[in-house]
């Protein structure tokens, strides 16, 4: 197999963390995570999330890094010679494509929400949201979606500086993640802390970790599923190429386990943050995508110095969001630069206009085309359905079953280099089993088959 990628490797095991970790940290967390457990009653969904991560996300995660590593190209290259060396069919590169199509639909509308963080930026350091109401921050962010030429403004100038950096290449994404991840957690455990001053404290905290299965159904288990590779940018690519700069010596195992853990960590912070909000200001958990851009400034508003650390707090969000970004993008661009001959630029700039173009549909979404919708559901959440609850866990379930059970054994144990056997074999029978059957489980579940 190759020893190095062609467009470069990361300077050290901390450097892939960091990259690996700012992929899988983002709007996922702070954005989504929030409100999609707000949407699906709280502790149940949370819990069956926390499963999904651990039985299902991180044994892939660990795969997926595998196979990058050892394909050392994009993933549609990496997984066409992976195959070939396992003497199984060239098919297998379709999941290759399968990411790059996966990756390009949601990144179209990734860049539209990062969009609304920037638009923040610009507000909370105005000002405009000291001793703020909850319906004054409703107002202002009704009026922010409801204008599709700021929502495109905004999307534009996020994908600009997100295909600059891509077209930096590696070293180019290592410099943006580096002091970024540290920062951004000081100010959520600084927003925690103001949730705790809340009375409505305890409500948020029992609303985040109470089980109660009664309200669970198996939609909400696919989204809970879903998210869970949505968060841990699984199954499209993205981590599969950031494994294909991963120096040789580097232990896979231990390095997933601390991204899976970092970035739950994140997601935990920013539902103890919010809660205690929604619940003190009488807000409705359940209020979709606006429920972190109608909840957090209330805070910044109210606490000492809220205008600095909420301009601090949005102006980071938007800098995961683009470490996140510029994952969803790499394996088409690294494909191009790969197979078509086109300079780095060239391949981000072509890419860039293409998912530019389809994010206008979903800036539209959100206001001029707010009524067309398609069982129930608006372009945005079309999107958002098809890519991680179907798209994705679809990826996940193929990179499952290639590593566990075409791929040979040694190769694996000689990529991963697992000292001992009974955490290599309790890897691969939650590759070969428990992962797939669960994502076929949840699967049929949701359309109603079983
Ligand atoms: N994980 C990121 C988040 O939580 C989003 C993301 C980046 C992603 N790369 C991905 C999601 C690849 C799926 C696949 O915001």
């Amino acid at each position: 197999m190759r020893q190095t990628s062609q467009h470069g490797q990361w300077t050290s095991r901390f450097a892939f963390i960091l990259a690996a970790t700012g992929s899988a940290v983002g709007l996922g967390n702070i954005w989504k995570f929030p409100y999609i457990a707000g949407e699906n009653g709280g502790g149940a969904f949370v819990l069956i999330y926390l499963v999904c991560i651990l039985a299902i996300g991180l044994p892939i995660m660990i795969a997926e890094i595998m196979l990058g590593r050892r394909g050392r190209q994009s993933p549609i290259n990496s997984m066409r010679d992976l195959a070939d060396e396992a003497g199984a069919s060239k098919f297998w590169s379709w999941l290759g494509w399968l990411g790059v199509v996966a990756g390009f639909l949601i990144l179209s509308y990734y860049s539209v929400i990062a969009g609304w963080a920037m638009a923040y930026v610009v507000r909370v350091a105005s000002g405009v949201f000291e001793g703020v109401t909850a319906d004054g921050v409703s107002n202002i962010f009704g009026q922010l979606i409801a204008d599709p030429e700021k929502l495109l403004a905004w999307h534009s100038l996020f994908m600009m500086v997100t295909m600059l950096v891509v077209a930096r290449g590696v070293k180019g994404l290592e410099r943006t993640v580096k002091f970024l991840m540290p920062a951004l957690l000081a100010i959520l455990i600084l927003l925690v802390g103001y949730a705790m001053e809340q009375d409505a404290f305890e409500q948020g905290v029992l609303f985040l970790f109470k089980a109660d299965f009664g309200k669970v159904t198996s939609e909400a288990v696919l989204i809970a599923m879903g998210h869970a590779f949505f968060t841990l940018s699984l199954g499209m690519g993205a981590i599969m190429v950031y494994g294909s700069y991963l120096p040789r010596k580097v232990s896979i195992g231990s390095t997933a386990v601390l991204i899976a853990l970092a970035d739950t960590v994140v997601a935990l912070l920013a539902g103890l943050a919010i809660f205690p909000i929604v619940f003190a200001n009488g807000l409705e958990p359940g209020s979709g995508p606006g429920l972190i851009f109608q909840t957090l400034p209330i805070a910044f508003g109210h606490m000492a110095y809220g205008s600095i650390f909420g301009t601090l707090f949005f102006i980071l969000l938007v800098f995961a969001a683009w470490s996140s970004s510029i994952s969803l993008i790499e394996p088409a661009v690294a494909w191009l630069v790969e197979n078509k001959r086109m300079s780095r630029m060239r391949a981000c700039i072509w890419v860039g206009l293409a998912t530019w173009t389809l994010g206008i549909g979903t800036v539209l979404s959100f206001n001029l085309t707010a009524d067309i919708k398609l069982f129930d559901k608006t372009f945005f959440d079309i999107l958002d359905y098809l890519t991680a609850n179907i798209m994705l866990p679809l990826g996940g379930l193929s990179i499952a079953i290639f590593a566990g059970w075409v791929m040979s054994k040694e190769n694996s144990a000689s990529e991963l280099q697992i000292k001992s056997p009974i955490l290599f074999n309790g890897w691969l029978f939650l590759l070969k089993f428990v992962s797939p059957i669960a994502v076929a489980i949840v699967f049929l579940n949701a359309i109603d088959v079983i």
